[in-house]
């Protein structure tokens, strides 16, 4: 019998993929955890207990109280706040993540997934379709945490064959919940924006590109990896994923095309300099390859899904007209 404990499932990607894994595995297979207690009400019926990631022993009795098989370990601080406390990004990405292995490690749990992201890229890397493996020499506190991060993965399989999963994300954007301190947020909140009949002042410059993706397909490739046989996992640091690869222009232009009379203007801030030194597009063939990934979504398909779900979730934003 499974049972996946999710850490960080209040925040923007584990409020959708813990209600996926409730649907895919029962509700009774799924713990969710969060440091803060309000996620809670974000979860409806899943089991949900607080946790802090950083308190070790309160996490190795939840997971030997919960015969706990598997755990997708979310936590983190993102690239923008990280760089606002650097210190406590690196002890809470970096510390937790090695109790995690370490748990994995003395109480054989059967799996672990822990996401990555581009932002382990940087300055000295390819900027177009970066490869998989190329010069990674990240500049924020938070790439180096996962930078980091994709080699203790690594060395834990390696060393004590430890089954543990990862994906360099490319910026997430979803329509369920909101994002929570990363440098790509902007594609987020652009849209609540627009349909709060509000303009928009976008914080990156107006053709910076970047690597996207919406959420279903990040939830899709995360539950294809770690469904996949392990026979067909032949990379344990992370394997890049790609779907989309857009700037703050052509998701504005995407909008317009349903709501013509959107405004955005824009105000660039550190968060730019973070952005120049990640890749625009990224090389995601090991991924396909090894375990079939394919995304779906491209932006029109993107922006039109957003737009019409939107205030379902979210019931102070206006409806798009017919
Ligand atoms: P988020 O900031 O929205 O959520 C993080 C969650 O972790 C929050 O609910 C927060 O309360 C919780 N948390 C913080 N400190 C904690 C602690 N000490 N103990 C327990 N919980 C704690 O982040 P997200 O966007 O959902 O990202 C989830 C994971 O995916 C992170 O590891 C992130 O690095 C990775 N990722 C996200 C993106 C993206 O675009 N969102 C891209 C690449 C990788
Ligand atoms: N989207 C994330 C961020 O901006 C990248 O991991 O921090």
């Amino acid at each position: 019998m499974d049972k996946i404990l999710i850490t960080g499932a209040g925040g923007q990607l584990g409020t959708e993929l813990t209600h996926m894994l409730a649907q895919v595995y029962g509700k009774k297979a799924i713990l969710a955890t969060d440091l803060s207690p309000e996620a809670e009400e974000k979860l409806e019926e899943i089991p949900f207990q607080t946790l802090d990631v950083m308190d070790q022993s309160s996490f190795a009795s939840l997971i030997h109280k919960e015969k706990v098989t598997q755990i997708y370990h979310l936590a983190a601080i993102l690239s923008a706040t990280g760089e606002n406390h650097p210190q406590k990004a690196w002890r809470l990405n970096m510390g937790s993540l090695l109790t995690v292995l370490e748990l994995a490690r003395e109480k054989p749990l059967q799996k672990i997934y822990w996401p990555s992201s581009i932002a382990v890229f940087g300055p000295n890397t390819p900027r177009h379709n970066t490869p998989q493996s190329c010069i990674q020499d990240p500049q924020t506190v938070y790439g180096i945490s996962k930078q980091a991060g994709e080699r203790w993965c690594s060395y834990y399989h390696l060393k004590y064959g430890v089954d543990v999963r990862s994906l360099r994300y490319p910026g997430l954007i979803g329509a369920k919940s909101l994002p929570g301190g990363g440098t790509t947020d902007y594609a987020v909140e652009i849209y609540h924006k627009a349909l709060e009949g509000q303009p928009y002042t976008c914080f990156l410059k107006k053709d910076q590109e970047l690597p996207m993706m919406y959420m279903p397909d990040a939830i899709k490739a995360t539950l294809s990896l770690m469904e996949a046989d392990a026979s067909q996992i032949h990379i344990r640091s992370s394997y890049n994923i790609s779907a989309m690869s857009i700037t703050p222009d052509q998701v504005y232009q995407s909008i317009l095309a349903h709501l013509p009379g959107f405004e955005i203007s824009y105000e660039p801030d550190y968060r730019q300099a973070i952005a120049e030194n990640w890749p625009c597009s990224i090389d995601d063939s090991k991924a396909r390859e090894d375990w079939g990934w394919k995304p779906s979504f491209d932006l029109p398909r993107m922006t039109e899904d957003i737009l019409y779900h939107l205030p379902h979730y979210f019931p102070h934003l206006h409806e798009l007209p017919n």
